[in-house]
């Protein structure tokens, strides 16, 4: 029944459909990721933004629910506890990890070793391509209209350009939300569809509600928009009155803001001031224009805290795709997961149709121009 649904994706992951639910900090915990796997779908942990001592919790607990480690833990390299989420990946024997800016070869070798399946996250064409240099196993593209950080590209011309250029099943990300994006992908040539403003949109997300709230107001695709200012980076989100105040507030306004947030997020990690120290150094050393950057940086667990735990969604930022645009309720994962699968299902059963149809020869398949056939 499922056919078209049994891809290289559902083969390497093990999940019953193509569909993804990414990291997203504060949003992919451990319930969020039983929900999808319970569901058919594979999950991932947001492990940048657990707190170290409740990593090994949070792992534990997916997968004495679902009764194996067939998920995924996200992290990036350049965060505090980038080694812990790599031991603990291998020492759960996880499914997969995915990153965005990401490991060197030893630790990719480390990986390959334990078969934790490597899932890099890319924006641009020549990031897939250093991507699979440095051994991915499969690559997720996110396109420019998907939430958080993101790049300049949409998915309508990324996952084209990468699929004709590297050899490992492609997964796309960036303003999926529909059976019918799932099906255009499939018949490209993707293996599945990864989300994650749908699945932050979930009765199963543990967003509070006045901040989903202002996810479901949004109506127009244009008030989820990219900036720059919080991190130097693109950084799509909603429209808010504290983005609005950071990109107002000039460079030496941005800087005071970003050292009280880095001050907050030292208290609250316990980071102690050698180790900041040691980041800034670094970042001085390897790029000194980077330094205001690694400042502002450390704005964005503090400003998505904000808004994504406190519930303060104008005091803090809201990372977002614009596909919130076109989602306006809350489902269950079973909902998003099952509605996804059986219109993609629909979509490609009526394109097999309609080729079969033009396949076989008959007066009223030609139009009136053709003639009849001879
Ligand atoms: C609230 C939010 C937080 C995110 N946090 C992370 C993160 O911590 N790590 C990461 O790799 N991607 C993060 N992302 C990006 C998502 O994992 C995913 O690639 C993106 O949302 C896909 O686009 P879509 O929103 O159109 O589905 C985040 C996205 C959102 C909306």
């Amino acid at each position: 029944m499922n056919h078209w649904l049994n891809t290289p994706l559902t083969e390497a992951l093990g999940c019953r459909y193509p569909i993804v639910q990414t990291a997203m900090g504060w949003v992919a915990d451990a319930n969020l990721v039983i929900a999808t796997t319970e569901a058919g779908g594979f999950g991932f942990l947001a492990g940048a933004t657990i707190p170290s001592d409740e990593l090994e919790v949070q792992i534990r607990k997916v997968i004495d629910a679902t009764g194996g480690s067939n998920f995924g833990l996200n992290f990036h390299m350049f965060q505090d506890n980038a080694n812990q989420c790599v031991d603990l990946a291998i020492k759960y024997r996880l499914r997969a990890v995915s990153y965005g800016r990401g490991p060197d070869k030893q630790t990719i070798a480390r990986f390959k070793a334990a078969k934790v399946l490597c899932i890099p996250t890319v924006g641009a064409l020549k990031h897939a391509l250093k991507a699979v240099e440095l051994g991915a196993d499969l690559i997720t593209l996110q396109g420019g209209e998907g939430g958080g950080h993101t790049g300049g590209v949409p998915s309508s011309i990324l996952l084209p350009q990468v699929l004709a250029a590297v050899n490992l099943p492609v997964i796309a990300a960036g303003g999926y939300a529909t059976g019918r994006g799932l099906a255009s992908v499939l018949a490209a040539g993707g293996c599945g569809i990864a989300m994650g403003t749908r699945f932050l949109m979930t009765r199963e997300s543990p967003t509070p509600a006045a901040t989903l709230e202002r996810y479901l107001k949004v109506s127009d695709p244009q008030q989820v928009r990219v900036t720059t200012a919080v991190d130097g980076m693109r950084h799509r989100m909603i429209e808010n009155r504290f983005i609005n105040h950071l990109e107002q507030a000039g460079p030496f306004g941005r800087l005071r803001i970003a050292l009280g947030s880095a001050w907050q997020w030292k208290q609250q990690t316990g980071m102690s001031l050698g180790h900041m120290a040691s980041v800034f150094m670094r970042a001085l050393r390897e790029d000194p224009s980077a330094l205001s950057q690694v400042v502002m940086a450390a704005n964005q667990p503090v400003l998505l805290q904000r808004s994504m735990v406190e519930g303060l969604p104008d005091d803090g930022i809201l990372p977002s795709g614009q596909v919130a645009a076109a989602i306006s309720e809350l489902l269950s994962c079973r909902e998003v997961i099952e509605g996804i699968a059986n219109e993609a299902q629909q979509c490609l059963d009526a394109l097999l149709v309609r080729s079969q149809a033009s396949a076989e020869p008959s007066p009223s398949n030609y139009p009136a121009s053709v003639g009849e056939p001879q």
